[in-house]
């Protein structure tokens, strides 16, 4: 009899939230550093206004402060590999990572590389050894979840692939839930980072690896964002529901932090890879189709989604219909062609999707030919 896997729950140590959080950056940088580098994109974060206050806050609290403003969506093995020399440049001993997933993302994956030999891609594989300079998040988006998870994803421009890092270093020492940084968001990107929150949820929720810590999460995610995600995107100033927004993609990311995500997480990334669509975006689109395609393997949990969600009855279709309700919601694109993606792409990315981890945790075992057929309906 092979001995059962031991599970771990890891969560940062400090999580800091509300409207207005912010203004503890200084004091709680201080403690764990001096040279602060700041993880940033290439434009909104300057442009609202959060680079700067971040920037002062840290100035605030004593440290010195670089700002490294050119992560891309969806950061490169290069770009990581740029803040990496800056930071040993300027002698940086504290990430701020600051934006959305792509920020923090590469945050993590720097302060890796600070710290353990060789490339980044040489982790995929194996886990790095050694812990670099503390990590704080401050995500923008409502959410990747990255804030709290042990993962980075990176992408192989080269190859077109992306690829994921994991390490329990990368979990971040403190992290920051400031609503008042979330209500410049665009609504396409409080819809699709919204519909990447939910995802993580349901895939949390019927994940092989499930169990009692994370499902309690999942399920307040699920109604958590059920309930506030169409406020946020029809008044995106409300700042109740943007705070309650980032509450529920934290709910989402420890829970499949902890877990793990499913299909439609390995279906997405190809999407990304080769076609640029944005996570989230993709994400939304095939979380309806897979939930449809796992449906007879978690008839009784896909109840519990559905009440979840609202519906009266706990019933798996019923969870399918609320899904595709709150895509609809989001006005998103519905169709993979609207982002350029081909049938001929299909069998490159189906195999892609199918060596993804997460496809062996997704509730029903998918066969390539399965895989094929759910892109093509979604064409
Ligand atoms: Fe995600």
């Amino acid at each position: 009899m092979s001995t059962p896997t031991p599970n771990f729950f890891l969560s940062p140590p400090r999580i800091v939230h509300g409207p207005g959080s912010l203004s503890c950056l200084g004091g709680e940088a201080a403690k764990l550093g001096r040279k602060a580098l700041i993880v940033t994109g290439r434009g909104s974060s300057a442009k609202s206004g959060s680079l700067e206050k971040v920037r002062q806050a840290l100035l605030g609290g004593g440290l010195d402060v670089t700002v490294f403003a050119e992560v891309e969506p969806d950061p490169s093995v290069e770009t990581v590999e740029k803040g990496v020399a800056l930071a040993r440049e300027r002698g940086c001993d504290l990430i701020v990572a600051l934006g959305g997933g792509s920020p923090l993302d590469a945050g993590k994956a720097i302060s890796l590389m600070l710290a353990n030999p060789g490339r980044i891609q040489d982790y995929e594989a194996s886990a790095p050894e050694r812990s670099g300079p503390p990590i704080v998040a401050i995500p923008t988006t409502a959410g990747t979840g990255s804030e709290v998870t042990r993962v980075a994803v990176i992408t192989d421009t080269a190859a077109r692939k992306k690829f994921l890092v994991f390490g329990n270093m990368l979990v971040p020492a403190l992290a920051i839930l400031d609503a008042e940084l979330t209500v410049s968001m665009p609504r396409n990107v409080t819809a699709a980072t919204g519909m990447d929150a939910l995802t993580h949820a349901v895939e949390a929720y019927l994940s092989k690896k499930a169990n009692l810590l994370t499902d309690p999460l999942a399920l307040a995610a699920m109604s958590t964002i059920a309930a506030n995600l169409p406020v946020a995107l029809d008044y995106p100033e409300d700042l109740e529901a943007r705070q309650e927004m980032l509450l529920g993609q934290l709910q989402a990311g420890l829970a499949f932090s902890n877990s793990s995500v499913g299909l439609v997480h390995s279906m997405s990334r190809p999407l990304g890879a080769m076609f640029g669509v944005p996570h989230g975006a993709a994400n939304a689109m095939l979380l309806p189709a897979v939930t449809a395609y796992n449906l007879s393997r978690c008839k009784k949990r896909l109840g519990g989604v559905a009440l979840a969600l609202g519906c009266r009855e706990p019933s798996a279709k019923a969870a399918v219909w609320a899904l595709k309700e709150l895509f609809a919601e989001t006005g998103l694109p519905a169709k993979l062609s609207d982002y350029g993606v081909t049938a001929e792409a299909i069998p490159a990315m189906s195999e892609d999707a199918l060596a993804a981890g997460s496809s062996r945790l997704n509730p029903r075992q998918p066969e390539l030919a399965d895989i094929e057929e759910i892109y093509r309906s979604l064409l």
